[in-house]
Formats: C-alpha cells, structure tokens, sequence
C-alpha cells in the first residue's frame, strides 16, 4: 500500500512538473514544492515575500527556492537528503545562510549596522531568529521575548527578578530598546546613549533641572539596571548602601548607631544620626530638582 501511494505521488509530482516546465533549468517552480510541503506552501502564501503586490517584488520570481536554491535535483530524487538544498540549519555555515537573505536584503532599511552587530560577528544568522513560512508577522520563528530567550538564559533570569521592566508581561519588547540588527549605540541599544533611551519612555527625567544629581545627568546605569533586579525599582543595589557608596562621609551619616551617638541627642550635643536610613524618605527628587534654595538642592521636598 505505501509504495503504491509514493508511487502515485510521484505519477503526480512528475504531471505537476511538466505543467511548469517553463521555469528556468534547474528550478522546480512551486507548484511541485506544494505537493511534498503544503504546509510550509500555505503560511508562505501568508507571508509579505510572497506577496506579488509589492513593486519589482524579486522574492516572488523564485519563491521557494530563491531562499532554498534550486530544486530541481531535490525533486527529482523525491527530497533525499544531498541533493543540494539549503535547509538553513545550524549545521550549515553562518555567512552562506544570511547570503541568501542578503542577497536581496543588502540594502534593505531594517539592516543598515548588520555588519557591526554583536549577533553577525558571533555567527548569529537571519534565520536563527527568521523563517520563511512561520505563519506569523515578520515570519519569526517565535514571538519576542521567547525568541531572545532561547539564547538569553542570563536575561531571562533577570526578567523574572522581582523589579523588572515588564517584558514577560508584554508590555515592553526587548526590540523597543535593542535593535537586534545592530546599532550605533552601546550594547545595540536604540539610541546613542543609555540616557537618551531612557527618556524615550521615561520624559520626566530628562529635566532641565535647577539642580542637577551629576550621576543621574551622567548615566541611568549608575543606579539602575535594566532588565531586573531583587532591589525594588531596577535599582542596582538597596539604599542606603547606594547612597552611601559615594556619600559616607555626609553630615548625616546613615552609619549604625553607637551607645555614643544616638537618638534622641540633646539639642546641643550635634549628634548627626538622628534621622532613619531611609535617604529617600527626605532626599525625594533624587533625580533632580527645580525646588528654591537649599532644599532644591538638596533634593529634599
Ligand atoms: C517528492 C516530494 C518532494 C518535493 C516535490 C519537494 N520536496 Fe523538499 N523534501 C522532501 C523530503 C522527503 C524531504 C526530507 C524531509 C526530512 O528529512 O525530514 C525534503 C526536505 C526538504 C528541505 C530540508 C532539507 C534538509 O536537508 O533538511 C527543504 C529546504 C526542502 N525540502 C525544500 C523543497 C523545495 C523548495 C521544493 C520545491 C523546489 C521541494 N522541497 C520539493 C520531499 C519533497
Ligand atoms: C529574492 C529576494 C529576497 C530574498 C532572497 C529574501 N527576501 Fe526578505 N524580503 C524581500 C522583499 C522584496 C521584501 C519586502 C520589502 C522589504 O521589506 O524590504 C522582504 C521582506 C522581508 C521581511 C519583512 C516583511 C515580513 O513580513 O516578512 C523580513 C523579516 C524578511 N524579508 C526576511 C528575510 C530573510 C530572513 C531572508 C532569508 C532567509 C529573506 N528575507 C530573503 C526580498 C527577499
Ligand atoms: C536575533 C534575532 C534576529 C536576527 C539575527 C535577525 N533578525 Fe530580522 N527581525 C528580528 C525581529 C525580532 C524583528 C521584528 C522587530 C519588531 O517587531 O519590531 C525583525 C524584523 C526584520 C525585518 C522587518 C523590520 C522592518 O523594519 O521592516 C526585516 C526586513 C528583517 N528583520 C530582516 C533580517 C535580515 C535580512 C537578517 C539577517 C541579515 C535578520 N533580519 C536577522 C530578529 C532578528
Ligand atoms: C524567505 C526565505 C524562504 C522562503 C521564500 C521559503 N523558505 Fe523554507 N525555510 C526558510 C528558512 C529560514 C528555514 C529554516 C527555519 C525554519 O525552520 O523555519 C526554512 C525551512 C524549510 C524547510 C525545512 C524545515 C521545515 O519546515 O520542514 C522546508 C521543507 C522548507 N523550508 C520548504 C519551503 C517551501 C516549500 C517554500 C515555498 C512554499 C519555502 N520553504 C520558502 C526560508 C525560506
Ligand atoms: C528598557 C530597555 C531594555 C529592555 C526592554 C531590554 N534591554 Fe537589554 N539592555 C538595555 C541596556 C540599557 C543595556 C546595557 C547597556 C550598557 O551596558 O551600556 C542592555 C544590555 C543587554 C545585553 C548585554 C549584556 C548585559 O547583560 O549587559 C543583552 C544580551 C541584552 N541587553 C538583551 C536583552 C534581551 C534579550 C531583552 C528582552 C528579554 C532585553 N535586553 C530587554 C536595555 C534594555
Ligand atoms: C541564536 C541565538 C541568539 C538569539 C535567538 C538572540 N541572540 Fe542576542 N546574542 C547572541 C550572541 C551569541 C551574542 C554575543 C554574545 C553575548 O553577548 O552574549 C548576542 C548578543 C546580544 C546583545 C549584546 C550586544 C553587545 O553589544 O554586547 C544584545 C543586546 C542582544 N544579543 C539582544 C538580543 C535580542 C533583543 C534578541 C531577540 C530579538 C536576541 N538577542 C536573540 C545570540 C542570540
Ligand atoms: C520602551 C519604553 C521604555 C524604555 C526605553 C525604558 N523604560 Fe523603564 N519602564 C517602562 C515601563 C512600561 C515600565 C513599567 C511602568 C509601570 O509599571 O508603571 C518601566 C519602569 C521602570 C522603572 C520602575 C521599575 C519598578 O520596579 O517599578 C524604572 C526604575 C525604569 N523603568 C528605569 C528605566 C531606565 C533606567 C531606562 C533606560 C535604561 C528605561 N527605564 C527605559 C518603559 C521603558
Ligand atoms: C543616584 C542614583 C540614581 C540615578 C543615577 C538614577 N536613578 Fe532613577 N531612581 C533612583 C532611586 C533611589 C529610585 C527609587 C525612588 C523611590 O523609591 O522613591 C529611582 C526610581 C526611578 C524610577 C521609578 C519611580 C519614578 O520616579 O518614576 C524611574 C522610572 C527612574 N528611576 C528612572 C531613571 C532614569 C531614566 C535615570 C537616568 C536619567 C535614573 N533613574 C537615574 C535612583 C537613581
Ligand atoms: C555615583 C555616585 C553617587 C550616588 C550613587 C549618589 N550620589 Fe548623590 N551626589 C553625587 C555627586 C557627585 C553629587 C554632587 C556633589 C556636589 O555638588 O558637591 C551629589 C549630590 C547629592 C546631593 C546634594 C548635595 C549637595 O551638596 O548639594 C544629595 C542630597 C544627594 N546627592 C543625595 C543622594 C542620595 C539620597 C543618593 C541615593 C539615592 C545618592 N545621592 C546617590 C554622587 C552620587
Ligand atoms: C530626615 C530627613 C533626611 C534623611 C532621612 C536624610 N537626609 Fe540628607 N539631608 C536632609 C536635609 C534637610 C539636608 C539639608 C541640610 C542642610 O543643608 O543644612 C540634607 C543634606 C544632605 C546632603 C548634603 C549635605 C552634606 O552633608 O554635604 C547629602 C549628601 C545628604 N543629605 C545625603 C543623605 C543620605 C546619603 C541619606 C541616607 C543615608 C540622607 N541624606 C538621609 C534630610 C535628610
């Protein structure tokens, strides 16, 4: 019963065949690719390659194989392996896998710093992260943050943190601050500089301030980290260890209290440990302040 039905497949593969016979030598056409492959067939016509719509369209010309290559010698031996296909597994080599796609893509909007980027120079190719029939926008072969995860594990473990920018939530993509295709800015962020990326969502933090906290003005990262933390609001560690890592020696140090110098001291004593450890409670506009005098500039309310 099997070989009477791959029998008659190929009766049918080969009248399929002939009916495109005009395609050039050593292309199948896709027709006969539909035969074998009906599901990868269906979600490619889902997909913007296929699509004759778009002008001077160069993907629809070959379809299938102007990514695979040509088929030919593939359905002849009814898909054995061998036969010269390229299937765009990880076995195959990076720099020819990412040719097919640039091939047609060198000049294409969404790519201009590939070249640069940390995914090309480690051997990431556009179809780790691409396919050519999975059904969904983009064709990616998973949704975001899946996608990142999969090679990702130690910012995934940082998404899952108890402050985190809520990106296993939905909220926020990984690509609304990376471009995964390369930037020009550090660590393929989507801007020049952390802060600058930052005030994209964050506005209010932009200031102009009156007075100006210089490590906020400087970079984000000296407080925060990005994707996650066990400290509350991304911060890179607890106030007021935080604090005190650059301010110890403050008139009112948050040090432990001694037998010496202790609540409450007398009005006269200067005892300078009177007030709780909780900087923040006091010092609110940490981020900076348009406050009057004093008070402004020491960011307290
Ligand atoms: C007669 C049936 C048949 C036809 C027609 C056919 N294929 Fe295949 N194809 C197969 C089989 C069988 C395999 C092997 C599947 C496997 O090993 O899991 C295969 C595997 C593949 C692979 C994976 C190759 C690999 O090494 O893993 C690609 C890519 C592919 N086909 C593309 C095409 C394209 C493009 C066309 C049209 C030009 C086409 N096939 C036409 C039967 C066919
Ligand atoms: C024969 C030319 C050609 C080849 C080969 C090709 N593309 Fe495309 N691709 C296009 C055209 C044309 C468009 C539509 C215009 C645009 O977005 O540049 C497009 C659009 C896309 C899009 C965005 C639209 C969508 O919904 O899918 C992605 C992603 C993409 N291609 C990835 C790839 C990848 C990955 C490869 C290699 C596996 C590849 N392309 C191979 C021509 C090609
Ligand atoms: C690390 C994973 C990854 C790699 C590697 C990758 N892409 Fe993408 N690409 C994505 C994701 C994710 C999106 C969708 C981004 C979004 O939703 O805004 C995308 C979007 C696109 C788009 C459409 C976006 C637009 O602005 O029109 C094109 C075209 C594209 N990729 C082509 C390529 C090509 C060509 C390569 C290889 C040179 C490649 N990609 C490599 C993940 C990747
Ligand atoms: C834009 C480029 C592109 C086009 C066009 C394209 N593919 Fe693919 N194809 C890929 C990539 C990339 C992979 C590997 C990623 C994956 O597993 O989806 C792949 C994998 C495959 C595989 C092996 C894995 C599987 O899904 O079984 C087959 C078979 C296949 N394609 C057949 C086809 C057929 C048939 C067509 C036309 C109807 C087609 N492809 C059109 C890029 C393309
Ligand atoms: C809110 C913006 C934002 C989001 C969302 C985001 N990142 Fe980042 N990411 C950054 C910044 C900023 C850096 C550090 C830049 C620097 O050190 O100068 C960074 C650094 C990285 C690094 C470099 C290694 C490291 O730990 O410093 C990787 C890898 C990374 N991000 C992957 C991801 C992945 C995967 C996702 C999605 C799950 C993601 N990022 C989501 C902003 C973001
Ligand atoms: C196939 C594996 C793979 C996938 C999928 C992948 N990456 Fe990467 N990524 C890497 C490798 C390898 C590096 C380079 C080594 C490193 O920094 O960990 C890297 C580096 C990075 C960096 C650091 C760049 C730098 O300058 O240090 C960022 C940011 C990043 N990836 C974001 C993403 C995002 C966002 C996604 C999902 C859209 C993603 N990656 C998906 C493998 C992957
Ligand atoms: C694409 C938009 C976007 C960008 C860019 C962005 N954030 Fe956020 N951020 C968010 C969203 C959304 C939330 C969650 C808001 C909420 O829960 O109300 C958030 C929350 C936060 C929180 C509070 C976390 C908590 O646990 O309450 C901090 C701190 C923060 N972001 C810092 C940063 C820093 C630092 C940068 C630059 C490295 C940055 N963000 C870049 C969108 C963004
Ligand atoms: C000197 C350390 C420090 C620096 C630098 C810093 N922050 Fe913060 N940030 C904090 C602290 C502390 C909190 C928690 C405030 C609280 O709990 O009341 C916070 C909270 C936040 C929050 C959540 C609460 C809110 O106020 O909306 C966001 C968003 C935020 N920071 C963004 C930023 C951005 C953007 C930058 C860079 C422009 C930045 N931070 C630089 C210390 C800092
Ligand atoms: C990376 C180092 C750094 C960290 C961390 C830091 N600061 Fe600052 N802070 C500075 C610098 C530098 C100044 C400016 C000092 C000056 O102008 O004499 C400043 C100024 C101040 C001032 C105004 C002092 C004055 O003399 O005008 C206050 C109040 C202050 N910081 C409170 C805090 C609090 C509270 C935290 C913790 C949430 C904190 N800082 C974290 C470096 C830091
Ligand atoms: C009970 C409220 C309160 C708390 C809690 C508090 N501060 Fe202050 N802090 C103030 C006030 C008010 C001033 C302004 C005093 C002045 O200018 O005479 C000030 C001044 C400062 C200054 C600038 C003056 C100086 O000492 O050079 C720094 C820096 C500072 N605080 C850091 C901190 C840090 C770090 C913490 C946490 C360990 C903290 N503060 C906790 C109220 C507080």
């Amino acid at each position: 019963m099997f070989s009477l039905f791959i029998f008659s497949l190929l009766v049918s593969v080969t009248a399929i065949f002939q009916q495109s016979a005009a395609a050039d030598d050593d292309y199948a056409g896709i027709d006969v690719c539909r035969a074998c492959h009906q599901k990868n067939y269906d979600n490619y016509l889902k997909s913007t390659h296929s699509k004759a719509a778009i002008p001077g369209n160069p993907a629809n010309k070959n379809a299938c194989e102007s990514c695979h290559g040509p088929g030919l010698a593939h359905v002849q031996k009814a898909g054995a392996k061998g036969t010269g296909m390229i299937a765009f597994s990880k076995k195959e080599n990076p720099e020819m896998r990412q040719a097919r796609c640039l091939a047609c893509h060198q000049d294409s909007t969404a790519v201009p710093f590939w070249n640069l980027s940390k995914h090309k120079i480690n051997g990431v190719s556009c179809s780790d992260c691409h396919s050519g029939h999975s059904g969904t926008k983009n064709n990616l072969k998973m949704a975001e943050p899946a996608l990142c995860f999969t090679c990702h594990a130690d910012i995934k473990a940082q998404a899952n943190k108890q402050s985190h920018h809520p990106m296993k939530e939905g909220l926020i993509k990984c690509t609304q601050c990376h471009d995964q295709h390369g930037s020009s800015g550090p660590k393929m962020v989507k801007a020049d500089t952390v802060n600058e990326l930052c005030f994209k969502c964050h506005a209010e933090k932009r200031g102009p301030f009156l007075w100006e906290h210089p490590p906020v003005a400087e970079n984000c990262l000296t407080c925060h980290v990005p994707h996650g933390s066990n400290h509350g609001k991304l911060l890179s560690s607890k106030p007021p260890l935080l604090c005190q890592s650059c301010h110890d020696a403050t008139r009112h140090p948050g040090t432990i209290y001694s037998r010496f110098e202790t609540f409450p001291g007398s009005a006269t004593s200067g005892k300078n440990r009177i007030i709780a450890r909780g900087c923040l409670n006091c010092h609110t506009n940490i981020h900076g302040s348009m406050g009057p005098s004093v008070r402004g500039q020491r960011f307290v309310r």
